[in-house]
Order: C-alpha cells, then sequence, then structure tokens
C-alpha cells in the first residue's frame, strides 16, 4: 500500500465510525423520548415522582438508586423476569397489559452503560 492509499483507507475507516456514531446518537435520542414515555405510561406511576416503588425501594437501595431510570446496573434478564413474575410488592404483569416489545424497549431503556448519564 503506497502513502496514498493508506491515506483513503484511514479516511473510509474515519468515515464510516463517524456514521456509526450519528447512529448511536439518534437512537439515544429516541430512547429519551419514546421509550422515556412508555416507561412513564406502563411504570410511571410506580417508579416515579416518589411513588410507592420509590418508597420501597427506598427502604433497601441508596437514595441515587431508588430511581431505576438513575440506575446504572440494571440488566434486561433481570427486569423481564421481575416485571414478568412479580417481585415482593409488585405484581407480575402480563403480555396484555406491556407487550413483549413494548418491554424490550422498556428494558433497553433502562439498560445503561456504565457511566452513562
Ligand atoms: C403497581 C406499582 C408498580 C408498577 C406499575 C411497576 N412496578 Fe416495578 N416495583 C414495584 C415495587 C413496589 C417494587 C419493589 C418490590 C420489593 O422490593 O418488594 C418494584 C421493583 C421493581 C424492580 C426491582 C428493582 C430492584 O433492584 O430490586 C424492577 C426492575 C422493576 N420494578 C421494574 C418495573 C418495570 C420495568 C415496570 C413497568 C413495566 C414496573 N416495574 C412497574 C412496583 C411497581
Amino acid at each position: 500500500m503506497n502513502k496514498l492509499q493508506q491515506l483513503v483507507c484511514l479516511t473510509a475507516l474515519l468515515g464510516a465510525t463517524a456514521t456509526h456514531a450519528q447512529q448511536d446518537l439518534k437512537w439515544a435520542e429516541l430512547a429519551k423520548t419514546e421509550a422515556a414515555a412508555l416507561f412513564g405510561e406502563k411504570c410511571g406511576m410506580c417508579h416515579r415522582g416518589g411513588g410507592m416503588a420509590m418508597v420501597i425501594l427506598a427502604r433497601r437501595l441508596p437514595a441515587d438508586q431508588v430511581l431505576l431510570e438513575s440506575r446504572t446496573d440494571l440488566q434486561a434478564p433481570f427486569i423481564e423476569t421481575v416485571v414478568r413474575n412479580g417481585f415482593g410488592v409488585m405484581y407480575p404483569i402480563s403480555q396484555g397489559e406491556v407487550s413483549k416489545q413494548q418491554l424490550a424497549t422498556i428494558s433497553a431503556y433502562l439498560v445503561k452503560k456504565p457511566g452513562a448519564k
């Protein structure tokens, strides 16, 4: 490979990385609007605004982890198991109330990469 070929190659690589990053950003923005609204609709009556779940979770979790949306340790299989089977005082939520697709959207929204805000 000569210098020019190397440069072309590098530019293509950088271009691809930038496009990918833009797609990630778009997804993140979408998640903030649609998924957050879905979470609010299906889970928010207990898991937002000092709701019942926040009061109960505050008994065993540090204050900054009482809101599910602030957690960075949640994993999709855990969320989905809790939702479908219930957990402590939380009753099970059926597919009739929250579809498979909706649950996948909600858990993707709650599963944050470590350090993500
Ligand atoms: C009727 C109120 C209510 C609704 C609606 C509700 N939850 Fe909960 N949830 C709770 C309560 C209460 C707890 C704490 C249970 C306990 O510790 O005994 C909880 C706990 C959880 C936990 C476990 C947190 C932990 O670390 O222990 C997850 C995950 C969760 N809920 C997800 C959801 C999701 C996702 C939805 C919406 C699809 C939802 N919940 C809807 C009341 C609710």
